[in-house]
């Protein structure tokens, strides 16, 4: 704004001094002219009684002599190519001035009948005319521009002064004004802001940000930003509490329904153990009672792994003790040992045991379930290293195997739910697909990560807890 007033100020400023100049150049020709006229008519009146062409008489009076001529008219008289007369007269000091050679020089040979402007070494800028008299003399008027020079000076300085301060002035207000203008748009974008930072993505939202009625004026452009941002963020909040809810009841109901399958499913397995036990069951009969049963506690677990998941989902307050996490891991290894005997089990502890703050029960079910993994899907003889380290804040468990590796396509999604490499769903391998799904929820559930890296001949898992979450 500020330059396009500028760019304004100057076009005015320039159109105004072009035309001022003409128009007042062209009084001073008028003046000139006048001047002219009057010295014409004196050298007329002094001259009568010599010839044409003849040098003026001596006692003829110089041309400075003519009455109302003004201060520092240049006076000239040229016969034939003769200068005769070339003098001015300062009428501050009454004394007349005669012009040198040098200045004379400039003079000569200007045109006759019209103004033109000279720069007359000593004296500055002059405006003169040439004009031949009755008796065929040239008399040349000049009057110097310097006046005029000094009101066009003026008018640019104030011309100037002007523009700068309208602009300083309009900057300052504009400035102002704008500032003025888009504070409610302000007030706008911070509640934007605000709600950018609530965690929208899970659990119960409450979204009770809005922008403040003073800024939802549908009369004023900021207003109806606002007033539609209202209306956005309430549809969004209606649209999360029925995200929620809906949530909330397919998580009710996989806790539900994981809860009542426990029971029958563990008469089932009672059932089949009771008829398998009976001595003279023929041995098909025996088998299928065998397999009711592996079957039984493949669901069981399964089972017992999908409420897991629901209670962790539906955020459930972990317990928060000190875990110390040196034991909990010598403990799984312990237990590892003895269900895969045919695997290499190494631990690596630090010096220190490591203690970290949350859930005992989860942290070994994570562990267990790395463990597991790493005994399941590998052939025996593999070798499993389990380390635990210990940096500032941070524990960091990790369990390498040199076993196999995890198929690449498989790799991104290992810790979805139901994602498992077995892709030929043989029951009798016994996964599930939750092993990996339930560790990260409860690494997150602690405020950590889980992350995996695997090649053929090394898969490893980093678990990463911080000792104190939520510090
Ligand atoms: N150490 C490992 N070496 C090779 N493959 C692995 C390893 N750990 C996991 N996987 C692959 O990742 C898949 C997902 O593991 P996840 O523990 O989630 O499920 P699962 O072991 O198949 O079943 P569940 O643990 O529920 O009994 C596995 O099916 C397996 O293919
Ligand atoms: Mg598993």
């Amino acid at each position: 704004m500020v330059c396009l007033l500028a760019a304004a100020c100057i076009a005015v400023s320039a159109t105004t001094f072009t035309v001022m100049h003409h128009l007042q150049i062209t009084q001073f020709d008028q003046e000139l002219k006048t001047t002219s006229t009057r010295v014409l008519h004196f050298d007329r009146t002094a001259g009568e009684n010599r010839a044409p062409g003849s040098p003026p008489v001596s006692n003829n009076p110089p041309l400075t002599n003519a009455p109302g001529v003004p201060a520092q008219t240049v006076l000239i008289r040229i016969i034939g190519s003769q200068v005769m007369d070339a003098g001015l007269r300062d009428w501050a000091t009454g004394a007349r001035q005669y012009l040198s050679a040098q200045q004379v020089a400039v003079l000569r040979g200007l045109p006759l009948g019209y103004p033109v402007t000279r720069d007359i070494p000593g004296l500055g800028d002059y405006r003169l005319i040439a004009v031949k008299a009755l008796d065929g003399d040239v008399i040349i008027t000049g009057l110097p521009l310097a006046p005029l020079h000094a009101a066009q000076y003026h008018l640019v300085a104030v011309e100037t002064g002007v523009t700068v301060a309208t602009l300083i002035l309009t900057a300052l207000l504009g400035a102002l004004t704008i500032r003025r203008t888009l504070r409610p748009l302000e007030r706008i974008a911070a509640t934007a802001r605000r709600v950018a930072e609530l965690p929208l993505h899970r659990g119960e939202v409450a979204l009770p940000v809005r922008v403040p009625e003073v800024d939802v004026d549908p009369r004023t452009e900021v207003g109806q930003v606002g007033a539609a941002l209202n209306r956005m963020l309430g549809h969004v909040a209606d649209a999360l509490a029925v995200r929620q809810a809906g949530e909330t009841r397919l998580r009710q109901f996989s806790a539900d329904a994981s809860h009542e399958l426990r029971t029958p499913l563990a008469a089932i397995r009672g059932y089949a153990e009771l008829t398998r036990r009976v001595s003279d069951l023929p041995p098909d009969v025996a088998h299928a009672m065998r397999r009711v049963e592996s079957e039984t506690e493949r669901m069981t677990n399964l089972v017992d792994d999908l409420l897991r998941l629901a209670r962790m989902d539906s955020d459930r307050p972990l317990a928060n003790e000190p875990v110390d996490l040196s034991w909990l891991v010598i403990d799984a290894i312990t237990d590892a040992r003895i269900a895969g005997p045919d695997h290499r089990w190494r631990l690596d502890l630090p010096e220190e045991s490591v203690t970290v703050t949350g859930d005992e029960a989860s942290l070994h079910q994570a562990v267990a379930n790395l463990l597991t993994n790493a005994r399941v899907h590998t052939p025996p003889g593999t070798t499993v290293t389990t380390a635990l380290t210990m940096s500032g804040d941070q524990a960091t468990l990790s369990v390498v195997d040199d076993g196999p590796g995890i198929r690449a396509d498989l790799l991104p999604q290992v810790f979805s739910r139901f994602a498992r490499g077995d892709t030929s769903r043989r029951h009798s391998a016994g996964t599930g697909g939750l092993g990996l799904a339930i560790v990260k929820a409860i690494v997150e559930a602690h405020g950590g990560n889980i992350d995996v890296n695997s090649r053929v001949g090394q898969t490893a898992f980093i678990m990463r807890l911080p000792v104190r979450p939520g510090v």
